[in-house]
């Protein structure tokens, strides 16, 4: 898969899909190509065109200025006036960095750490390494590119290792995962972006001159911009044409950039946030980034997100949930909210055994004195004038139906009505002496220092080493403010937001090998930590507290760009639903929700006998089609971005049976009939689709009619048999 090319100082990593190019040029790692496999015929070169205002390095090499070159991974201050992947201060104050290849290494594997979530090959998927070794010799300081090639894959992965080979201390003020040119382009840009309720918007727009920025500076990869970019020709579809697009595999603060210069070639760069980051690096540290995941594919944005979805069931979500079949559950975080008793949450259970759900998950409020949302967090332990016979009491009643047991915690937050914050008041992200921003009234802990998670750590494996609990909720409701550690030097202060971010998977790893069976699902009020780090710790995650059906629709596809419906929390609500007020039909409803891992949460009593009966139905539907739901290939027929319909299609990977959901969101006066088009299906195969035969032929060519559809918020399904 790699290989270098002696002459002509080429890199080569190819598989049966891509092909990434590199080549040795004056002594910097330049870029040469990256897309659809190619038979590279060794002697590619990028012309060098003497330009006006592009200083070179040297007077007998005077074409070559790195203004233009196309480069690996740049620094600023000799001659490149784009944007940097690196940017160092020395002790004698100069920020001017050469970095100059050295030498490579070719590992068979790909790269593991304890600290940061890290792509891991399978026996199904083989990986190679490629790390690359650049140096500053003035300033002895050493960069590793590291390249993680996958077989059969259209992903591979990238991330940096900076090391201060001097005996004086530096400062690392910026340091990308990812820096890649490309040259000119007629690119456009999609991004998902949002708030609260509202996650993962898609937004298209043409890429021009100069540079634009996507970032999050709130300590999490959070609700309002996702840690994802892709480039697409502007014939890309969701079937058809190019993509590049980027994923970091990282859950706080980022940045990614497209900048186009005045050649028209365009830099795509991502990693941890440079504001707010200043890394000291001591001689003989190192320093290493996360990883990004760099997909290309020629197969449309279905085929960029069938990419994704295989790279991360293969390669990053826990093998041992890669297979596992996710539960039915109930929460009762909209069935009662703070206000529940033992007696309340028992006949939740009965009833959800009555109609066949496999879990019940016990949400905020069990713990403390937490009536509501001003106090207790941080004190992990039961509420007995709630429960008084204890989660145990709950869980042999659920033991006893066969049921699984879920609970909620909040394991970085504080809140100052807490024994924990009597205790240990210096605990908290603040800054001494100045005001601590509050938000949903509470505080976050200094999960930098080791001591802080290590005993919210205990308090919570107390619990779950106690009461037989299958699954945990790991909540995250508020951004970070006043960023300072009281357990850090001053001069460290810039380290924390990403010390955070340490702490936080130091824990989730933790936990994950204390109890390797636990099923974790992320949530951060919603989906405000959905990225490819938590992914690596949680197999799944809340995907936003919005369980409208409508929101859903929007809120469901941006986020399968990048993520597999079965990493995405998706329950049936109440009408009219909690965030927006909206009603729409169970039936609606349901089919959102059953593109994602399905549960409800609502108090299933407070239902109709005939609604009760519906629910008994689609428990037992998403039973017969789990497998298809969980882990069958997940495709967008029809994007709600783009119009008043929404289609999703789910086809097992034999491709011998199908499910498709179809919404139409509003009515219109005359609807025409709209037709929906099936591909994805065996090319030569009969389908049998809701009774009727059809070749996939003509499922592809000429689709489905779509049956007349009375009223708002309409929907309808079709299951796919091959004959
Ligand atoms: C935010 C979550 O997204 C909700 O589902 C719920 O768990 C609340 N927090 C509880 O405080």
């Amino acid at each position: 898969m790699i290989s270098f090319i002696e002459e002509g100082q080429y890199f080569e990593l190819t598989n049966n899909k891509i092909t990434y190019l590199m080549k040795v040029e004056a002594g910097f790692l330049t870029h040469l190509y990256f897309g659809k496999k190619i038979t590279f015929s060794k002697h590619l070169t990028y012309p060098k065109t003497v330009r006006s205002f592009s200083p070179y390095l040297k007077e007998e090499a005077w074409e070559i200025s790195l203004n233009q070159l196309l480069l690996e991974y740049p620094t600023a201050g000799s001659g490149d006036f784009r944007t940097p992947a690196l940017e160092v201060r020395f002790k004698d104050g100069s920020t001017v960095t050469n970095l100059q290849y050295e030498k490579y290494e070719i590992l068979p594997e790909a790269i593991k750490s304890a600290d940061l979530p890290k792509a891991f090959a399978t026996e199904k998927e083989a990986a190679e390494t490629l790390v690359i070794y650049l140096k500053d010799d003035l300033k002895q300081l050493q960069v590793k590119l590291y390249y993680t090639i996958f077989e059969n894959n259209g992903v591979l992965v990238r991330f940096s290792e900076i090391t201060n080979l001097s005996l004086e201390e530096l400062q690392l003020e910026k340091a990308l995962s990812l820096s890649l040119d490309f040259p000119k382009t007629d690119f456009e840009c999609l991004q998902l972006h949002g708030s609260w309720a509202n996650e993962r918007q898609l937004t298209r727009e043409k890429i021009t001159s100069g540079k634009k920025v996507f970032s999050s500076l709130r300590g999490a990869s959070s609700h309002q911009q996702s840690p994802f970019l892709a480039l697409v020709t502007p014939a890309t579809t969701e079937f058809s044409g190019n993509s590049y697009s980027f994923s970091f595999v990282y859950s706080g603060n980022h940045e990614e950039f497209v900048e186009q210069d005045a050649f028209k070639q365009l830099r795509v760069g991502m990693g941890i946030a440079s504001q707010q980051f200043l890394w000291p690096l001591k001689a003989g540290e190192s320093f290493q980034t996360p990883e990004v995941l760099v997909n290309y594919s020629d197969e449309g944005l279905n085929g960029m997100s069938q990419n994704f979805h295989h790279f991360l069931r293969e390669h990053v979500i826990s093998p041992k949930f890669k297979t596992q079949e996710r539960p039915i559950l109930v929460n009762n975080w909209e069935a009662t909210y703070f206000n529940f008793n033992e007696e309340k949450i028992l006949a939740i259970v009965e009833k959800a055994h009555e109609l066949g759900l496999e879990m019940f998950v016990l949400d905020d409020g069990w713990f403390g004195k937490r009536d509501d949302d001003h106090t207790s967090l941080g004190d992990w332990y039961l509420d007995k004038h709630k429960l008084p016979n204890g989660l145990e009491k709950i869980a042999s009643d659920l033991k006893e139906k066969g049921m699984g047991f879920g609970l909620w915690f909040e394991p970085e937050m504080i809140s100052e009505k807490s024994d924990l914050y009597q205790k240990h008041p210096d605990w908290i992200l603040q800054i001494p002496g100045r005001n601590k921003s509050l938000s949903r009234h509470q505080m976050v802990l200094d999960f930098s220092r080791r001591e802080v998670w290590e005993n919210i750590y205990e308090q919570m494996a107390t619990i779950l080493r106690q009461v037989p609990i299958s699954y945990v909720k790991w909540d995250f409701n508020r951004h970070l403010t006043e960023v300072y550690s009281e357990g850090l030097a001053a001069n460290e202060q810039g380290t924390v937001f990403h010390r955070y971010i340490l702490g936080l998977y130091g824990f989730l790893q933790r936990l994950n090998e204390e109890f390797p069976e636990l099923l974790i699902e992320g949530c951060s009020g919603g989906g405000g930590r959905f990225d490819c780090g938590m992914l690596y710790y949680t197999p799944q995650i809340w995907t936003s507290d919005n369980t409208d059906g409508v929101c859903r629709l929007f809120i469901q596809t941006g986020t399968s760009l990048v993520f597999p419906p079965n990493t995405m929390g998706s329950h049936i609500s109440a009408v009219p639903n909690h965030q927006v007020g909206r009603s729409t039909s169970l039936e609606f409803r349901k089919n959102v929700a059953m593109a994602g891992v399905f549960g409800y949460e609502l108090d299933l009593g407070k239902m109709s006998l005939e609604e009760q009966a519906e629910v008994k139905e689609q428990v037992a539907f998403y039973k017969a089609h789990r497998k298809l739901l969980q882990f069958g290939n997940f495709y967008r027929l029809k994007s709600p971005f783009s119009g008043n319909e929404c289609a999703w299609l789910f086809v097992d990977e034999e491709k011998n049976t199908g499910l498709v959901f179809y919404f139409r969101i509003l009515a219109t006066p005359e609807d025409p009939v709209e037709t929906l088009k099936i591909p994805y299906l065996t090319e030569d195969a009969s389908y049998m689709v809701n009774g009727e035969v059809y070749s996939a032929s003509e499922l592809a060519e000429v689709g489905l009619f779509i049956p007349p559809l009375g009223g708002d918020f309409a929907t309808v399904s079709f299951e796919l048999k091959k004959i």
